[in-house]
């Protein structure tokens, strides 16, 4: 099976089950402060799991692009990827347990679909906390051993059912608050004999690679308040998912999700670049990292993120240096990734066709970043130099972290260097200062996560209903050439980008700031209508983003000035907003400008 046949089936078995297919949200999260990437297919969906109604009902399913960096050093591996496809399908408040395993299993062993042996599923189960006041997940255990029943299999607790604690069997939340559940989780037995790596009796989480989690079913409902307790949501969900990626390794037979048909023609570039090949051990780490890395950052790219110290645009850079490291290591020396970048486009362009319509703009942004960091790696080599003309026989790790942090340069090439001049490097405080500054990264990340999605709610809604706002004033003082090219919010400030190709006068500045100001003292009412995308388009409504022709759609109206195509949420009255004022305007990229607004 392939990748696009598997993505067919997944939507199509769904939709045969009454859900809506609904397209991939933009990678950055549109009104998320508290994550930097949409991370599953859930993320979007945020709103409405918390039981806000969607345009297209109850029951959805979709393929959603993520990305996730967390364990970045293990890309590489057979399994790991920073960017991958996630499908998936929801019940909002519609139905629970009973059909989602039902279906879930169907899907996975029926030979019309994906037709799986039955017997090399293994099933887990939550099993219950005391102090979260939630028990173990009987209700799972029983339909389990229901649909295990009618092929055959008796299916026992400790057998073929597994219950773990919440480190395994608990999603959510994405925050600190917000939608969360016990979860059942689906594995394949690829086989392999155990090695023995987690103790004596092999399960599914022994982590020895026999076992391969295929698929997440989780039964979000729960909300966990800001005092860290469960409290049940209005409304029971669920939410399921399967990395495509993942799936298709299994389908197919394969050791690594490299060796499917995603990657061979990104990894047959790379080699007939390099002259490196795949298959020789001492080179497949840096291969695999490179296509990896690429594939993620088009995407990145495309949807609209430039390379930078900051936010996103700092995960987007690493991304694209660390390949360009490993590319020299390989031996390459010319510029590559854009080379690169063009076989991800050609391969996945069909199905986003963003891809396509960015095709110029991420081999430029590539070849850019390439050059700028190809002196960099000039300038540390120097460095390097330096420092090992200085000393003669041992290098700090502290001197060698300087290295890393610095400019860039990765332990491993490092050691390499100093290999050639037969230098030692003090590895352990290499790993000392590399651990202190993981802690002091990962605090700030904590420190992100901290707020939660519902404690920014009431800020970031505000600054969504002023970002409409924004955008009809500047039409009205600039011209209808301005449309949304991007935006951001915080609790703290918005963030527009829209197309114009001059900077703003003061006069002009001064002039949308006061129509803004103007429009939330008429306290306008804002409601929304939900139509079909054609017929938002026939009234007029401004619509950006890549919502499928056929979608409903939702239209946010307020008062007459403005009417734009949006998910929400906003404000009732844009008296709620307080005072509006523009911090800053700048370009964000060429022709395409940015500001900066704050309400008090
Ligand atoms: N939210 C769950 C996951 O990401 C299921 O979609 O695994």
């Amino acid at each position: 099976m392939t990748a696009d046949e598997l993505r067919k089936k997944y939507l199509q078995f769904f939709v045969e089950k009454g859900h809506q297919e609904i397209s991939s949200a933009n990678l950055v999260p549109e009104n998320d402060p508290t994550a930097l990437f949409i991370n599953s297919g859930m993320h979007p969906l945020v709103p409405y799991l918390l039981g806000q109604p969607h345009p297209l009902g109850k029951r959805l399913t979709s393929i959603q692009k993520c990305i996730r960096t967390a364990d970045i050093e293990e890309v590489g591996d057979s399994v790991h990827l920073t960017f991958f496809e996630m499908l998936g399908n929801w019940s909002l408040g519609d139905y629970f347990k009973k059909e989602a395993i039902n279906w879930s299993f169907e899907f996975l062993t029926n030979p019309k679909w994906l037709g799986l042996d039955p017997q090399k599923i293994y099933v887990s189960v939550f099993e219950g906390d005391p102090e979260m006041g939630v028990v173990l997940d009987e209700e799972s255990i029983a339909i389990w051993q229901e649909v295990f029943k009618k092929v055959g299999i008796k299916a026992q607790v400790g057998e073929r059912i597994f219950a773990y604690p919440k480190e395994k069997n608990w999603w959510g939340p994405a925050g600190q608050t917000g939608p969360s559940g016990p979860d059942t989780e689906m594995f394949y037995d690829t086989g392999k004999s155990h090695n023995l790596r987690f103790g004596k009796k092999c399960h599914p989480n022994c982590e020895c690679g026999k076992f391969v989690e295929i698929w997440n079913d989780v039964f979000m409902e729960f909300n966990k308040t800001p005092q860290g307790k469960f409290i049940p949501l209005p409304q029971k969900n669920v939410d399921t998912g399967l990395g495509l990626e993942r799936e298709l390794m299994i389908l197919q037979g394969k050791e690594s999700i490299y060796e499917t048909e995603l990657f061979q023609n990104i990894i047959f570039k790379i080699e007939e670049i390099s002259g490196k090949l795949h298959a020789q051990s001492q080179y497949q780490r840096a291969i695999r990292i490179i296509a990896d890395h690429l594939r993620s950052a088009a995407f990145i790219i495309a949807d609209g993120v430039l390379p930078s110290n900051k936010e996103q645009g700092s995960v987007l850079r690493r991304l694209i240096r660390r390949s360009l490291r490993f590319g020299r290591q390989l031996g390459i020396l010319e510029l590559f990734c854009g080379e690169v970048a063009k076989v991800v486009i050609a391969d996945y362009q069909k199905v986003y066709p963003e891809l396509e319509s960015y095709k110029e703009k991420i081999v430029e942004v590539l070849i850019e970043e390439e050059n700028k960091f190809a002196k960099t790696i000039d300038i540390g080599l120097r460095e390097w130099e330096k420092l090992v003309s200085k000393k003669s026989k041992n290098i700090s790790g502290k001197e060698s972290f300087y290295l890393y942090e610095t400019f860039g340069f990765p332990l491993e090439i490092i050691e390499e260097l100093a290999k050639e001049k037969k230098i030692k490097i003090d590895v352990n405080e290499f790993q000392e200062e590399y651990n202190k500054h993981q802690q002091a990264s990962r605090q700030g990340a904590a420190k992100r996560f901290s707020g939660g999605l519902a404690d920014h709610s009431e800020a970031t809604t505000k600054l969504h209903t002023a970002t409409h706002l924004l955008q009809q004033s500047l039409r009205l003082v600039l011209g209808t050439h301005v449309h949304q090219a991007g935006s951001n919010i915080t609790a703290e400030r918005l963030r527009f980008d829209f197309t114009q190709d001059r900077k703003l006068t003061e006069e002009e500045i001064k002039k949308v700031e006061a129509l803004v100001n103007e429009k939330i003292k008429e306290n306008l009412a804002v409601s929304f209508a939900v139509k079909t995308l054609a017929e938002a388009k026939k009234e007029g409504a401004l619509a950006f983003f890549g919502e499928k022709y056929q979608d409903k759609v939702k239209i946010y109206t307020i008062g007459s000035f403005s009417k734009e195509v949006c998910g929400g949420p906003h404000v009732d009255f844009t008296g709620h907003l307080g005072s509006f004022k523009i911090k800053k305007e700048e370009a964000a990229a060429s022709g395409v400008r940015r500001i900066y607004a704050t309400l008090n």
